[in-house]
């Protein structure tokens, strides 16, 4: 039998699985797929499609300098050091098509997630891996499925904030659903920070918090290497559902008390409103578009290059 990835279920991890903010202890860390060389490896062969680069104003507490960008003729390793001198951020998508030790990784995880708490029903689940710069933040955003986040190098704090208003306006969530909006257009009030559950975490830590929950990520002075996991189950999707149809309540007949029940009658109809909306395209697909405006150069100032901005799409 191989090792259990997360180390220690208490009956109150059990119990609040999913409903509010929570720490697990983990051994993912001590995998060999997080060394420098599988990760230089995978963001060799990692395409243009499955990785996002960020960069954004050192000290920034908001998302107006933040900047998407491109890695070019780079070796993984040459990215890896851009990562511990520079200023930036690297979400790798999808690392299971490049690496298969991915995907055993994140089924052993669910598995275990399901054996622990049999009611979870995932039937969609993927993996991330995030490489930060020492102080980079990520600004204050929300999820649509089941997130976990898993510290497998360096240390960083991570604040979330309760799923409900005004942490989280029910416009706002609308427009992040039908992608009219990005997850980091939240508002966000410093003040909130006293009710949010903070934890700092190290390699061998993981958290998972309740739907929506809107969180901000603090980098400490050191490299970061995490992967997240994403899952979608029927109430996921049936959230999703209510949000979308609410969505498109508010704006075509600007009604502005909206029910976020999912079940019944009223869930039903917004069901059979998401449908026509789509059958009759009223709604664009999840296509997203980017301005490309730096190259990653681990001999400019913060390892960022500006060259003239580009439109990528995926
Ligand atoms: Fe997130």
């Amino acid at each position: 039998m191989t090792n259990p990835i997360i180390t220690e279920w208490t009956p109150h991890h059990i119990e609040a699985f999913g409903k509010e903010p929570l720490r697990f202890n983990h051994q993912a860390h001590l995998s060999p797929l997080f060394s420098n060389e599988t990760l230089a490896d995978l963001i060799e062969r990692t395409p243009r499609e499955s990785y996002y680069v960020n960069t954004m104003k050192r000290g920034a507490k908001d998302r107006s300098s933040r900047r998407e960008g491109e890695i070019r003729n780079l070796s993984g390793l040459d990215v890896l050091d851009a990562v511990a001198k520079g200023h930036i951020w690297i979400m790798l998508l999808n690392p299971e098509k490049v690496i298969s030790g991915y995907s055993h990784l994140l089924d052993q995880i669910y598995s275990e997630f399901q054996e622990h708490v049999p009611s979870l029903n995932v039937f969609k689940k993927k993996i991330s891996i995030l490489i930060s710069s020492p102080n980079i933040p990520v600004f204050y955003h929300c999820d649509l499925a089941g997130q976990t986040l898993w510290q497998v190098r360096g240390e960083k704090t991570v604040y979330v904030y309760p799923n409900y208003e005004p942490y989280l306006p029910q416009p706002n969530l609308e427009k992040i659903i039908l992608n009219e909006a990005h997850e980091i257009s939240l508002p966000y009030d410093q003040a909130w920070d006293n009710v949010a559950s903070s934890f700092t975490i190290k390699p061998g830590d993981m958290l998972h918090w309740q739907l929506y929950a809107p969180h901000r990520i603090q980098n400490g002075n050191c490299v970061n290497v995490s992967f997240t996991t994403e899952h979608v189950t029927p109430t996921v999707r049936r959230n999703f559902v209510v949000n979308y149809a609410n969505g498109i309540l508010r704006r075509t007949l600007g009604v502005n008390s909206l029910s976020q029940t999912t079940s019944g009658p009223q869930y039903w109809s917004k069901l059979a409103t998401v449908a026509a909306a789509k059958s009759l395209r009223l709604q664009k697909g999840r296509e997203q578009k980017f301005k490309i405006d730096f190259t990653v150069d681990p001999a400019a100032p913060d390892c960022v290059r500006d060259i003239p901005a580009y439109q990528f799409s995926k």
